[in-house]
């Protein structure tokens, strides 16, 4: 029904248009009475098999939606509908900022594949916080932390300590986002002196909390293996939890879609980032052994797509371009596949 009859409506018009767009009617959908449990009850597969322990915390299932879709905590009771097995927010920062100029989404359906350059817009890490704080315990809920644009390099760490302290008692876990192509210089905090830095500081505040939260550091995909090398020294180095593999590429290889298309600026996902993704992880866990949480997040659209990930390394998986492309079923469809 989704690929047949509402998609090609969707894909009619422009990407954030229609993204605005669903987010509102589904808003004013799920005020119906009783239709938040009708849409459980159809897109759920409750299965304790499914479920898993990780970082002290109970999944129903391995499938989560990856930051970006959720960026201001405005939908995350209304998508835990759909059976997610946990929900990222954000990107948040400290203050709340615009993007960048539109139109910064664009489709490219020849490649089941987006490319996004929005830069970081969101309302900030307060407004996240505030919408957070009655949440629904039953929903893991993940917060992803980054930078404003106007914050030099050298003060990042102000922002991201501000973000983490905002959504402390409100998130299960965070990510440390360095790894976004669309906030400019973001992506040299991954290298080996600003990051340890960040990390570090961010897990000294973190063990004088009363209930510390596990943090992850998601990473590029277009990092050499010498870099990736690196990360795995610094995430054991400062006793991180885990690590997202991966956020979007800025590579462009093998692509159908017109040369207009490709040629946007931006983060690349989807199905051209499927591979490279699954090789990141594999690499990864390779060389941490069983010691480290790794999610994989990149061109999961069917079930054979997340058990590539699951059996290259990965604890749990994340989705975003395939909710696009495959709807609201996607979660149901992978969780039915892998029981
Ligand atoms: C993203 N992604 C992303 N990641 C992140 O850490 N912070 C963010 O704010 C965003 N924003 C965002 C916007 C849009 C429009 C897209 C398509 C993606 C990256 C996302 O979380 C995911 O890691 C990648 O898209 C790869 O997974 P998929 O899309 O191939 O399943």
């Amino acid at each position: 029904m989704y690929k047949l009859l509402i998609r090609p409506l969707l894909f009619l018009a422009d990407p954030e248009v229609v993204h605005h767009f669903v987010f509102r009617w589904l808003k004013f959908f799920f005020k119906i009475p009783g239709i938040k449990n009708i849409v459980a009850a159809a897109y759920n597969n409750p299965d304790p098999h499914l479920s898993v322990n990780l970082m002290g915390l109970h999944f129903k299932n391995r499938v989560g939606l990856a930051a970006g879709f959720d960026k201001d905590a405005k939908l995350y009771d209304e998508l835990s509908a759909f059976g997610f097995g946990f929900i990222e927010i954000g990107t948040v920062t400290p203050k709340p900022q615009p993007g960048n100029e539109k139109p910064r989404m664009f489709r490219l359906p020849d490649d089941k594949a987006l490319i996004n350059r929005m830069g970081f817009n969101n309302d900030g890490a307060d407004a996240a916080a505030k919408r957070l704080r009655n949440r629904n315990k039953k929903i893991i809920i993940g917060g992803n932390i980054g930078k404003n644009k106007t914050t030099a390099n050298e003060n990042a760490i102000a922002d991201y300590e501000y973000c983490f302290n905002a959504l402390h008692d409100v998130v299960d876990y965070f990510v440390v986002n360095v790894s976004s192509p669309n906030t400019p210089g973001l992506r040299a905090l991954q290298e080996r002196e600003p990051l340890t830095a960040l990390l570090q500081h961010l897990q000294n505040i973190n063990a004088e909390k009363k209930f510390p939260k596990p943090i992850l550091l998601k990473i590029a995909p277009d990092l050499t293996n010498e870099q990736l090398d690196e990360i795995v020294d610094i995430v054991k180095q400062t006793h991180l939890t885990g690590i997202i593999a991966t956020n979007t590429t800025i590579a462009r290889t093998g692509l159908q879609s017109n040369e207009t298309l490709q040629k946007e600026t931006g983060g690349l996902s989807g199905l051209p980032l499927k591979s490279r993704s699954t090789e990141v992880i594999r690499y990864l866990r390779k060389r941490t052994g069983n010691n480290l949480v790794i999610i994989g997040s990149g061109g999961i659209f069917t079930v054979e797509d997340a058990q590539e990930k699951l059996n290259a390394g990965a604890n749990l998986v994340q989705v975003y371009t395939g909710f696009i492309y495959e709807g609201p079923g996607i979660v149901k469809k992978i969780c039915k596949g892998m029981r």
